[in-house]
């Protein structure tokens, strides 16, 4: 399973590439206005800075403007992959920017289903994205997504990858991985609270006051 950054910041992408566990990025139009940058140069700065798949969204409702959109994205950098919404008209864009000699590659958003996970990853979508927080928000088991299209992409030999997202917490990353996702993106936030715990903190804390101690010793028997 990797791990991507769900975000448009550079300082939290840069932290979490020297950590060595991120190995791409998700980003969307709300992530992208929040920073107040350019989209294409936001894109490009992220793309010098992580050696991996940038999703960048398109912001066209209608098949025509998506594959428009889908194309001149595309150019921007190899690593770029193409975020398309996974309604009708992103299902025919997805299509048509997949069923050609120089395939786009896609990561189909905004996947609350499993059918809707299902109908993008036949359309051609390398990812499929499942935002599981915010089926729990509405009190649905967002979770079961992702375990059902685990299921359905195992029995039935589909190769898109399942990408969680709209992950709130430590736990959800460990459940998802459970269930099978391929990649889950997580706020800076997440990643930081999925290596914290305090008895990691009390146990180096005891190592160097023992260790401290230990060489004052050593001093002292030397005088
Ligand atoms: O990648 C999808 C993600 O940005 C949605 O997250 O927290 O806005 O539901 P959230």
């Amino acid at each position: 399973m990797r791990i991507f950054l769900d975000t448009a910041n550079i300082d939290e992408i840069r932290q979490g590439v020297r950590w060595g566990v991120v190995h791409g990025i998700t980003t969307n139009p709300s992530l992208v206005a929040k920073e107040g940058a350019n989209f294409r140069d936001r894109v490009l700065e992220i793309c010098d800075i992580v050696d991996g798949p940038v999703s960048a969204e398109v912001t066209a409702t209608d098949a025509e403007g998506m594959i428009e959109q889908g194309e001149d994205i595309r150019t921007w950098h190899p690593n770029v992959v193409v975020k398309i919404p996974t309604i009708p008209e992103g299902l025919t864009a997805i299509k048509a920017l997949t069923d050609r000699p120089d395939p786009v590659t896609i990561n189909a958003t905004l996947i609350f289903s499993p059918n809707q996970g299902l109908l993008a990853a036949l359309a051609g979508a390398t990812y499929v994205s499942p935002f599981l927080g915010r089926l729990d928000d509405i009190s649905h088991d967002g979770m079961a997504v992702v375990s059902d299209l685990a299921q359905i992409f195992r029995v039935q030999g589909i190769r898109s990858n399942i990408l969680a997202a709209s992950l709130r917490a430590p736990l959800h990353v460990v459940r998802a991985a459970k269930c099978g996702a391929h990649v889950v993106t997580l706020p800076f936030a997440v990643l930081e609270q999925m290596m914290k715990h305090p008895l990691t903190d009390i146990g180096l804390e005891r190592f160097l006051a023992d260790w401290e101690a230990s060489q004052a010793e050593a001093i002292l028997q030397r005088v």
